[in-house]
């Protein structure tokens, strides 16, 4: 397959884009590092794939790019450019979460109708369910975001199902749940946990520590993805783990893959954040053929091993 990754320097696009390379698909990344996180470590995540003859690279903001002539040379674009993350998402820099998670979607809908594109893979999230009533959620729970975050995620999901019905897209959205494993943001939890962890710093959990979470590991995202591009399938699909755990019980497997205890603070509960998060994964196993292939330990022990090599 010819595909179009944006987002290719952050934590999924970059994984997802070393796997299609290595079955041998040709990839056009597309990332303007924006400064939700360091480049220095989106350009790390990018490294390897620069030496590959069948990988290339635009650095390029996709709502100021000439996307017509890229998406005219591809079957598929995954969509997994967005300026991520709950508790920013509030003020100011709302503004930042419209551009590049409402109108950058939009722009590349439009553009994908024009260039006739084959197929659309939307890398959506647990963060549009907000607090629903019954776990594990299915797909067709209502829709109630707590973030302004999730808000966009869900705005930009509509205009994916609105470009297919309207137009004929053939599209899909994938709900990732909480993802984990090698170059996880490090504004995410277990990369800040075990980063303290390795250097024997306290960790802040924000809330109880007693909120629940569905964690999935990357490479099952990456699995996801692939299979959602090689389908027909429209409308979304949850992507998680299949378990639910409580942050603690997350802190003390990641105290063993680390092999000592974690010191820990309870802070402030924060904004936006949802008290659970559990996939029903049904759907995606029946009509994707998708299950996930790493539970937590496996993933974990991956994820340190990486931190240990990169980041001290
Ligand atoms: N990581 C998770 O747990 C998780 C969970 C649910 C959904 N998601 C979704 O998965 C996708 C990838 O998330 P991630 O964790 O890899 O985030 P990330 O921040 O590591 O990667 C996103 C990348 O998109 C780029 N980008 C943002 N706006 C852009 C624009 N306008 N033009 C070009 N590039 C742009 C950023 O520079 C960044 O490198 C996002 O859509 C996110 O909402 C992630």
């Amino acid at each position: 397959m010819r595909a179009l990754v944006t987002g290719v320097a952050g934590f999924i696009g970059s994984h997802l884009a070393c796997e299609l390379i290595k079955r041998g698909d040709s990839v056009i990344g597309i990332d303007s590092f924006t400064d939700y996180y360091p480049r220095k470590i989106k350009e790390k995540n990018i490294e390897s794939l620069r030496e590959e003859k069948k990988f290339s690279f635009i650095q390029a903001d996709i709502l100021e790019t000439d996307l017509s002539e890229i998406l005219s040379r591809v079957d598929c674009c995954f969509h997994q450019a967005a300026q991520a993350g709950v508790r920013k998402s509030w003020g100011k820099e709302f503004e930042i979460y419209v551009k590049c998670n409402i109108l950058a979607t939009q722009r590349l809908l439009e553009e994908a109708i024009r260039s006739k594109l084959p197929r659309f893979v939307y890398a959506s999230s647990s963060s549009v369910y907000g607090t629903v009533e019954v776990l594990p959620a299915r797909e067709d729970t209502l829709l109630n975001p707590l973030s302004p975050y999730g808000t966009t995620k869900l705005c930009a999901e509509n205009l994916v199902s609105l470009y297919q019905q309207n137009y004929g897209l053939s599209s899909i959205s994938l709900r990732y749940f909480t993802v984990f494993g090698p170059r996880q943001r490090p504004d995410m939890a277990f990369h800040r946990f075990i980063k303290a962890g390795l250097k024997g710093e306290e960790i802040e959990i924000y809330g109880s520590g007693k909120q629940t979470r569905d964690f999935t590991f990357i490479s099952d995202i990456v699995s996801a993805n692939i299979l959602a591009a090689e389908s027909n399938l429209c409308g979304a699909f949850n992507i998680g783990g299949g378990y639910r755990i409580t942050l603690l019980e997350a802190v003390r497997e990641i105290e063993k893959a680390i092999g000592k205890p974690l010191k820990i603070e309870i802070g402030a509960e924060q904004k936006g954040d949802v008290q659970d998060t559990s996939a029903d994964i049904t759907k995606a196993k029946k009509e994707l053929f998708w299950s996930p292939k790493y539970d937590l330990s496996a993933g974990l022990s991956l994820q340190v091993e990486w931190m240990k090599d990169n980041l001290l």
